[in-house]
């Protein structure tokens, strides 16, 4: 865990127009600066970024947020990543995190990240000099321009070829990188040896793994990787995920397919959004790190047995990570293709037509149960439920659980309650105040507008504020959570403040203040607008004080009345 106060002192230290002209080439616009987005496509730009309010944000696809969350987006970062990243840039130590640290930080293990782009390095030089490699790909229908964007490579045959490379062929590094093997005697040798080799890269295009290919279909196995190492964990990375950023962007969903190849292929032929898990099952991971960049994931699989059972899988490993904002969907190909032979015969668009086709992960959920089940007996229905009950156990997503919940009691002829009685599932989120009636249109606004005024200037928050303030509704906590964090932090940013209120505000919420923030007039005297919004909000929390006081009187005598009662009681009355 990253201490709080560091992520406030670094918001406030960064200039997100510095974090972002790296990237994105900035232009100042009035006391703005603006680009085309990177977010979406576009052709004239309406991406903002604030000095100011030091926030980002798109007028176009409503991409907002902070240095932090700009690396998230743009770079695909974790948070803890970008804050190492922005840190980096600035000159800031992060304190050392004390839990939830399994992996190694990469910095503690010098060379290993070099030792692989040296290695990516060689192995493309030598695909240059093999006819034997170029052939094959060739063969399998490769340009030269995507096998180049893919940094395809061949690792020749023989045993020693890195110690061209790498003097000290004997070092740690090169077996801590996976890149060779030590027999029984002691004796190393290469790990990949006349192989077509696929470089694995994280999400800021690192090296980090490979998979290599063999060229002679009989050799075994047909696919070698990188084993588990400091840089490299199967379950955690996908394959194309670096290159394919941008084209999931574009496009607005992610396709997950089986192979190399068929990442590769598909790019070929432009479809650029499409990533392979390794060689595994898709984990929960997996698809958390695709919901960071896209809220719509298809998974295509071979048409095959084996396909069928990644897919079921794969579903099985994504309801954990599932929420109501993400869509994902299956799409089943002929028994007789993968992605890189289907998009090779029928070409991208009827692909994209196969996609529209795919599957909603609900639907073949109920479909997938029900294969085999033909629901007549009791038998069946107990069964049907059974099956089901592990799922249901898992979806925390409340829309997605509830629907397929009734579908579900539907299907065995049971009522949603006494499926709920049957089964013990988690109960779903369904925030009552989010059903509480609205304020008026000019009370919210007006809260609002003290907010914003206070998280533009904190240094305006008063104590006695936190004293005229009461009341439990959304408007009440959201004030008074900005006011406590604007005492807290009366030299920080705004986007530093709304870092902090993550905490005690509902993301909607800090969404809506965001955007608003975004829009506010930078020339307003924002002293003098906090100063009238005060006002008014004062006058507003004490009226309604004085209502609940007049309410309360109908069922108390006045000797009931406190003393302070009783003196606001003379001050309504004498109005
Ligand atoms: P496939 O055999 O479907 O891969 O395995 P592919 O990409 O379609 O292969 P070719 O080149 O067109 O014949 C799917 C994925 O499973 C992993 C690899 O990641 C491969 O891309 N795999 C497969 C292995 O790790 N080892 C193997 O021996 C085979
Ligand atoms: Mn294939």
């Amino acid at each position: 865990m990253i201490p709080e106060s560091f992520i406030q002192e670094l918001l406030n230290r960064v200039d997100i127009v510095d974090v972002v002209d790296k990237s994105v080439p900035l232009k100042k616009a009035g006391s703005n600066y603006s680009a085309c987005c990177p977010f979406h496509n576009e052709k004239s730009p309406s991406f903002t970024v604030s000095p100011t309010k030091q926030f980002y944000h798109c007028f176009g696809c409503g991409a907002h947020g902070t240095a932090i969350g700009f690396l998230m987006e743009y770079q695909g970062l974790s948070f803890v990543e970008a804050v190492h990243e922005l840190a980096k840039m600035v000159g800031m130590i992060v304190p050392q995190e004390t839990r939830d640290n399994p992996r190694p930080a990469q910095k503690e293990i010098p060379g290993l990240l070099e030792t692989m782009q040296q290695a990516a390095f060689f192995y493309k030089a030598e695909l240059k000099k093999s006819t034997r490699a170029i052939e094959y790909l060739k063969g399998r229908g490769l340009s030269g321009q995507v096998a180049a964007r893919f940094q395809i490579g061949y690792a020749p045959p023989g045993w020693q070829n890195l110690q061209a490379v790498f003097p000290h062929y004997d070092s740690d590094v090169l077996q801590t990188a996976g890149l060779v093997v030590e027999n029984e005697q002691g004796k190393r040798y290469d790990r990949f040896r006349d192989r077509i080799m696929f470089p694995i890269h994280d999400q800021k295009g690192q090296v980090i793994g490979f998979g290599g290919r063999v060229i002679d279909p009989e050799d075994t196995p047909k696919y070698y990787n990188s084993p588990e190492t400091p840089l490299f964990q199967k379950g955690h990375e996908l394959y194309g995920l670096f290159l394919a950023r941008r084209g999931i962007r574009d496009a607005g969903r992610a396709l997950v397919v089986e192979g190399y190849m068929d990442v590769v292929a598909l790019a070929q032929y432009g479809i650029e959004y499409a990533v392979a898990a390794l060689g595994t099952a898709t984990t929960p991971y997996h698809i958390t790190k695709l919901m960071r960049q896209t809220d719509e994931i298809v998974f295509c699989f071979d048409g095959d047995a084996a396909g069928r059972t990644a897919a079921w899988r794969a579903a099985m490993n994504a309801l954990p990570a599932l929420t109501d904002g993400l869509q994902l969907r299956f799409l089943f190909l002929p028994k007789e293709h993968d992605p890189d032979s289907y998009v090779r015969e029928f070409g991208k668009e009827a692909f994209e037509a196969a996609m529209q086709t795919a599957l909603p992960l609900s639907q073949y959920i109920i479909q997938n149960l029900g294969a085999d089940n033909p629901l007549q007996s009791q038998e069946d229905k107990v069964q049907f439920l059974n099956a089901a009950e592990p799922i249901l156990k898992q979806i925390q997503a409340p829309r997605l659980a509830l629907l397929l919940r009734k579908r579900i009691a539907e299907l065995t002829g049971v009522t949603l309650d006494e499926m709920q009685g049957m089964i013990k599932m988690p109960s779903l989120d369904q925030r009552p105040g989010r059903a509480a009636p609205r304020q008026s249109r000019t009370t919210v606004s007006l809260h609002r507008r003290f907010v914003l005024m206070l998280l533009m200037q904190a240094s305006l928050a008063r104590e006695e504020d936190l004293q005229w303030l009461h009341g439990q509704g959304e408007d009440d906590m959201m004030v008074r959570a900005v006011i406590e964090t604007a005492l807290l932090n009366p030299q920080s940013n705004p986007a530093a403040l709304l870092h902090q209120l993550e905490k005690h505000l509902d993301a909607r919420m800090l969404r809506e203040i965001q955007r608003e923030l975004h829009i506010l007039d930078e020339t307003l005297d924002i002293a003098l607008e906090f100063e009238g919004a005060r006002k008014q909000l004062r006058e507003i929390y004490s009226q309604r004080k004085h209502a609940k006081l007049l309410d309360s009187l109908s069922e108390k005598s006045l000797s009931q009345l406190t003393e302070e009662e009783r003196a606001l009681l003379r001050t309504i009355r004498g109005r």
